[in-house]
């Protein structure tokens, strides 16, 4: 079987991203990056692609009239690289219709928290300021929700009294980096199973 093809939408300094290359360069998953999108122009993930010899894409999303006809042109690069499995990785866009249509069951995100709790932006901030003993990292499926769609992996870290948002985040990014090659190898191994709103991961 040939290695499966990833598209990676990333915002921001895609450490994610490159957790993803690395994985499936050192051949821990049979997927390759095709290509890197981002709505960023000086997002550092399009460096990242650049210098892992991989086509880094920005499309400005001020170019286009609404959100169907921005996610219509990510889709055409996405295919255009025959890409299979889509992964957001710290892109700061809703996901709409078009994509979800174009790649069904096929748009993973991850997300810095234990969801269903502190979904949305800055989920370390808002687990440390509720002042929760332990919070994580959810990697899930993509639905028209915000982070509300089914759970692949987590991994849970704790949460001490002399942590600040900062020194939480970069526990959570340690065990972020990790899980998200994992689920990637999860699916591209066939071994997610969707039931309802469980997804149950079939033993080796
Ligand atoms: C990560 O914390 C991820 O969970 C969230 O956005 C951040 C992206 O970081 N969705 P990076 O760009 O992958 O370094």
């Amino acid at each position: 079987m040939g290695k499966l093809r990833l598209g990676v939408l990333a915002s921001g300094r895609g450490s994610n991203l490159q957790s993803i290359i690395d994985a499936a360069r050192e051949g821990w998953i049979e997927a390759l990056a095709a290509v890197v999108i981002s709505d960023n122009r000086s997002a550092f993930a399009l460096e990242r692609a650049r210098r892992g010899g991989i086509p880094a894409v920005f499309i400005d999303p001020g170019a286009f009239s609404g959100r169907e006809e921005y996610e219509s042109a990510v889709v055409e690069v996405l295919r255009g690289h025959g890409v299979e499995l889509v992964c957001l990785a710290g892109y700061m866009r809703l996901v709409g219709r078009v994509m979800l249509n174009a790649f069904p069951g096929r748009i993973l995100n991850i997300h810095p928290a234990l969801l269903p709790a502190f979904p949305g932006l800055h989920g370390q901030r808002q687990a440390w300021e509720y002042g929760v003993k332990f919070s994580g990292c959810t990697v899930h499926f993509v639905d028209e929700g915000v982070d509300t769609g089914p759970i692949i992996i987590q991994a849970v870290v704790p949460v001490f009294d002399e942590d600040t948002p900062d020194t939480l985040a970069a526990r959570i990014l340690e065990q972020e980096h990790r899980i998200y090659p994992e689920a990637i190898r999860l699916f591209s191994t066939g071994r997610l199973k969707i039931a309802g709103r469980r997804v149950l991961i079939e033993k080796e």
